[in-house]
């Protein structure tokens, strides 16, 4: 069987209460957090920096997988990862000199995500698969939960896990952007673990989250 992990995006919950969301998502099943971090410049909306992370720090034992959509990133991630993120993933369009990010996020002993925008191609980071331990997919442009799936996506899944295999790398595929019942099974076939998910955890069948994690991983 595949080793499937959900990372609910915690941009779909109730932000008056998200210590409590993130103790649900815990209790449901999930495997990492995702936190969305946007700064209405890289992307077209605001959300929450370091001192909400440190605060929810204490309301869940699992990962923050910190998904950085913020620009010039560089200089902001010590404070993320003092913060407590554990997975600190970057768009390479956000910084002078990606390699230097990377190795910065290492040092910090921090796992280390690069993230692909629906437009931008996996040539781009090509040199530093080695070298990360995380692709993150995005299947819709950042900025905004609740968009549709690109059905194209499944194509750059396949060709990255055709590489990953070639290479015997051993990064994680994290696809995040409008993933549902429905497309959640041809995900994880093109060759993604990680699926990161906000309206489909928290909205459908009535916000069961446990019910909701247990489908999105069934293939
Ligand atoms: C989009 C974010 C996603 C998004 C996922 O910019 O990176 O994490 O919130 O939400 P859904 O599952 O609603 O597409
Ligand atoms: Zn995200």
């Amino acid at each position: 069987m595949k080793n499937i992990k959900i990372s609910p995006s915690i941009l779909s919950a109730d932000f008056s209460q998200l210590g409590k969301e993130i103790s649900n998502l815990e209790k449901g099943g999930a495997d990492l957090i995702h936190v969305d971090v946007m700064d209405g410049h890289f992307v077209p909306n605001l959300t929450i920096g370091p001192p909400v992370i440190k605060a929810l720090r204490k309301y869940t034992k699992l990962p923050f997988d910190v998904h950085l959509m913020i620009s010039p990133v560089h200089k902001y991630i010590k404070d993320f990862a003092n913060a407590g993120s554990d997975i600190i993933t970057i768009h390479p369009e956000a910084t002078k000199d990606l390699k230097e990010s990377i190795m910065h996020i290492k040092e910090l002993n921090k796992k280390v995500g690069v993230s692909l925008n629906p437009n931008t191609k996996i040539d781009v980071i090509k040199s530093h698969l080695s070298n990360i331990d995380l692709v993150l997919i995005m299947s819709v442009f950042p900025g905004f939960g609740g968009q549709k799936f690109i059905p194209e996506t499944i194509k750059k899944i396949k060709d990255l896990k055709e590489i990953k295999d070639k290479n015997n790398y051993i990064f994680d595929i994290e696809v995040d952007g409008g993933v549902n019942f429905l497309n959640s099974k041809d995900i994880i076939n093109a060759g993604a673990n990680i699926l990161v998910s906000g309206t489909t955890i928290f909205k459908e069948n009535n916000g069961d989250i446990k019910k909701n994690i247990e489908t999105l991983k069934s293939v």
